[in-house]
């Protein structure tokens, strides 16, 4: 998944994707509607309300920038020029898109770590529909052997690696023979990295998921998946032209939560998409309890004291 979406020649971001939204091959609620940007403006209001002296916000994995576009506009004139905007992209297409879009009011960077320098690590931070794009580890429980496995390619299971203690998944042992699930030591190393040089600030986080076990009820091959010209695949249609289609997964929230939380960073709020977006009005298909608003997650964190 790693080379399939990231490699530097071939990847599915870094080369091939054309755009996010009904030109793209999949559509994020970002491009749907401009309700999220304007629910993001208000977090970002209040939060300066609770830190006024943090001054910087970062985007992380801004897709086609309608999201910092929109949520600049909603701050108004005089919000927006207190801040210091930055983007975090590693995708040098999005990059190219973002920069037509918002020019030069925007400070691009390639990784958090280096934002953060920049923002001397005060800073509000919010990324939308980012984590799902993290590469993630395919495992299957085997009843016969009471344990996980992990699924390589071609098909073929072998012995994992990872510490049960970082992933509820491999710690659960009563699923049914064959139950497919991920992990995401990929989003526990990225966190790993940057959150030591976050100072002062809130973190907005928003993706698809839930909390684990509830996430996989009634998915027994798991949530890994392929979008192509907005078709959903999966079976073995998620490995046919790598570097050609997105590829993604469902956020176990039980972990991001529990990871963030073993760093030290405080949790303030978790709702769902509509919680998030009722106060400030959205599109029906946005707000809707068994749709998108609840397969939606929205987490707020703050960092208040400044880690050594
Ligand atoms: C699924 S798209 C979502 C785009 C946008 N946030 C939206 O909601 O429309 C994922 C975005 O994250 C970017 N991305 C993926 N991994 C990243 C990483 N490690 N750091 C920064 N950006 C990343 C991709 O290039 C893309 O812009």
């Amino acid at each position: 998944m790693a080379r399939a979406l990231f490699d530097p020649e071939r990847g599915y971001y870094t080369r091939h994707i054309r755009t996010v939204g009904s030109r793209g091959d999949f559509s994020t609620s970002v491009t749907l509607s401009p309700s999220l940007g304007v629910a993001t403006a208000a977090w970002l209001k209040a939060e300066s309300g609770i830190l006024p002296r943090v001054r910087h916000v970062i985007e992380v994995g801004a897709g086609d920038g309608s999201l910092m576009q929109t949520v600049r506009k909603a701050l108004g004139w005089w919000t927006r020029r207190q801040f210091t905007f930055h983007i975090v992209e590693t995708s040098p297409v999005l990059r190219e898109q973002q920069q037509k879009r918002l020019g030069s009011a925007i400070h691009w960077h390639e990784s958090l770590e280096a934002a953060l320098a920049r923002a001397e690590g005060n800073a509000f931070i919010y990324h939308n529909e980012l984590l799902d794009a993290f590469p993630a580890t395919l495992v299957e429980w085997s009843a016969a052997k009471q344990r996980w496995l992990e699924v390589w390619l071609p098909e073929s299971l072998h012995p994992h690696q990872h510490e049960a203690a970082h992933y509820s998944v491999l710690r659960h042992t009563a699923f049914k023979d064959g139950q497919r699930c991920e992990i995401h030591p990929s989003i526990r190393d990225w966190l790993r990295n940057w959150t030591p040089q976050w100072k002062s600030g809130a973190m907005l986080s928003i993706d698809y998921g839930g909390e684990f076990p509830q996430l996989y009820h009634r998915r027994p091959q798991g949530t890994l998946r392929a979008y192509l010209l907005h078709q959903r695949l999966t079976g073995a249609d998620i490995y046919a032209n790598p570097g050609r289609q997105d590829i993604t997964a469902d956020i176990n929230f039980t972990d991001y939560r529990a990871w963030l939380a073993k760093l030290g960073i405080e949790e303030a709020s978790h709702q769902t998409l509509a919680e998030f977006l009722r106060p400030h009005g959205a599109p029906p298909q946005l707000l809707d309890p068994h749709g998108a608003g609840s397969a939606f997650k929205c987490l707020v964190h703050r960092r208040t004291v400044c880690a050594s």
